[in-house]
């Protein structure tokens, strides 16, 4: 299906301690959001890139992509990252049949992961790069004291990208509130609570977000390492 990519970038990155907001920070010789971006211009269905950023900061984001990161449109984020979403949407060709959402945090996509989703994807359903998860869960009471261990049969870690007919995604953001707008944390929730069947698809390979300095090493290590061309 002819698929419009959002990568939402427009986050500041605090827990990153970087002076910049974390999507321009370079990882192994690019800016962080331009690994994600080379990756969708890779793939095989991918019609169109939007990128959201920080209000204001369009001209870097531009300079930050350059030539070998093209892009459809630019445009300023949200106060959340859902409304970023929806900024990024509204900024899509709206002839795409599917919609892919993506965080720019997750600098090691692949287009193999992206071409893996994007073949799955139908008009009335999602399908999201998630991983079962490996460690053993604990509920937390007061302070660092175990409250209780979680039965972890079932439950995956959801990652991005996350990929949706067009009409349904589209038909989710234009029901949701402001508080959903304000609170929710991916699309496939979003898609999920309207019915919508969503599928989890287990990338098999580090797909990390960078959220502390000690992952944004990682990526740093993992990306230099040749896994994307
Ligand atoms: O903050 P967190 O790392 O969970 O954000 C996930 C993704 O959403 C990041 O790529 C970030 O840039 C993006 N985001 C956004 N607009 C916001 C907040 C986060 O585009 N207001």
């Amino acid at each position: 299906m002819r698929t419009g990519a959002i990568v939402v970038a427009a986050g500041s990155g605090e827990r990153l301690g970087a002076d910049q907001p974390k999507a321009l920070v370079r990882v192994a010789g690019r800016p962080m959001v331009a690994w994600s971006v080379r990756a969708l211009a890779r793939a095989s269905d991918i019609a169109a890139v939007v990128v959201t950023c920080p209000p204001g900061r369009e001209r870097e984001m531009a300079a930050a992509l350059g030539d070998d990161a093209p892009v459809h449109a630019i445009v300023p984020g949200g106060s959340s990252r859902q409304r970023s979403v929806a900024a990024g949407i509204a900024a899509l060709p709206t002839d795409v049949e599917a919609i892919l959402v993506h965080d720019a945090a997750r600098p090691l996509l692949t287009p193999a992961l992206v071409d893996r989703l994007t073949a799955r994807v139908t008009d009335v359903s999602g399908v999201i790069a998630a991983a079962p998860v490996a460690d053993t869960l604990k509920r937390g009471a007061a302070g660092d004291v175990v409250e209780a261990t979680v039965d972890r049969a079932g439950l995956w870690g959801a990652q991005t990208p996350q990929v949706f007919g067009a009409r349904v995604l589209r038909a989710a953001f234009a029901d949701a509130g402001d508080a959903e707008l304000d609170a929710a944390t991916d699309c496939a929730g979003m898609a999920e609570r309207r019915g919508v069947p969503v599928h989890m698809l287990d990338p098999g390979a580090p797909n990390l977000k960078v959220t502390t300095p000690a992952d944004l090493r990682l990526a740093e290590v993992l990306l230099g390492a040749g896994r994307i061309t």
